[in-house]
């Protein structure tokens, strides 16, 4: 069977990992990677076969492997994912690095995760510091539900509110201040977006991805908001696109945020802005 999905993945013409193949058949048939090794292939049901070779057909038609198994690793943790969110990417968590860094010399600030997703970044936070209050807000009631699946998988206690970012008052209800702001915002532009890859661009939440022709409103935005339900001194912490690093800061300090610093991610690309609010 394996070999079987070799070949079909090859056909496809789709770009994928051979360890793939082995998280489809391990998933489809419920063992762990050691049997896989150990045990022989011939002990699997047809219904098995059936769930296996659904997956790989998925696979070969450029679906993510993530959506097909419902889940991927972040920040050492498994988190549920289907279509309605992004699947959180490894640059995300060099922002929760930085948000826990903050945490630990603050004083365990109240933290507001904005766009939140699958709830990657709040349920990391939640996981690594017990107790901290955390609220996590989308526009998205799909995305939201996600994120409640994988809080209560974790086991952790998160507020979870709807809310556009775009109509400040959807946020009135949410208490502060905050002490402390994350966001991954959609940052793609909506020229990047055309060119992206089909396996991203058909399959993942437009929404997720790019504002569209706006490219720093959902920064405005947030900024906007987090004048309002920041504590003073308060930071505000958000993952951006690198190309838009100056704008963003000009942005930021048209709002009387101070100091406003840019940090790279692993790949040295301007990828995180920290803003204090004065
Ligand atoms: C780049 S994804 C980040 C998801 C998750 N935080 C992560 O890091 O993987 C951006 C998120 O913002 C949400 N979003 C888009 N527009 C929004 C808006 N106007 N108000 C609130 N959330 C919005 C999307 O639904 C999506 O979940």
């Amino acid at each position: 069977m394996l070999a079987w999905a070799r070949s079909i993945l090859d056909q496809s013409g789709v770009s994928y990992s051979p360890k793939e193949i082995d998280w489809m058949f391990i998933q489809a048939s419920d063992r762990t990677a050691l049997s896989l090794i150990t045990e022989s292939e011939k002990e699997i049901s047809n219904e098995v076969a059936d769930t296996f070779r659904g997956f790989v057909h998925r696979r070969s038609k450029g679906e993510p492997v993530q959506y097909i198994l419902g889940n991927t690793e972040f920040y050492g943790l498994s988190i549920g994912i289907n279509s309605s969110v992004l699947i959180p990417r490894p640059e995300t968590e060099g922002l929760v690095d930085r948000a826990l860094e903050y945490i630990g010399q603050n004083g365990r600030p109240r933290v507001l995760d904005i766009g939140t997703g699958s709830g990657c970044i709040a349920i990391a936070l939640a996981v690594k510091e017990p107790g901290l209050p955390v609220t996590g807000v989308d526009v998205s009631p799909e995305a939201l539900q996600v994120a409640t699946q994988n809080s209560l998988a974790h086991g952790v206690h998160i507020t979870w509110r709807t809310a556009d970012y775009n109509e400040p008052e959807s946020f009135e209800d949410l208490g502060g201040p905050f002490g402390l702001i994350v966001s991954n915002p959609p940052y793609v532009t909506a020229e990047e977006y055309e060119g992206l890859e089909p396996e991203i661009r058909l399959h993942e939440p437009r929404l997720a991805l790019t504002p569209g022709e706006d490219q720093t409103g959902p920064y405005r935005q947030i900024a906007i908001l987090a004048r309002q339900l920041l504590e003073p001194g308060g930071l505000l912490l958000a993952e951006i696109n690198e190309k838009l690093g100056s704008e963003i800061v000009r942005i930021l300090k048209d709002y009387d945020f101070d100091p406003v610093e840019i940090e790279s991610d692993m790949a040295g690309r301007d990828r995180y802005v920290l803003a204090r609010k004065s």
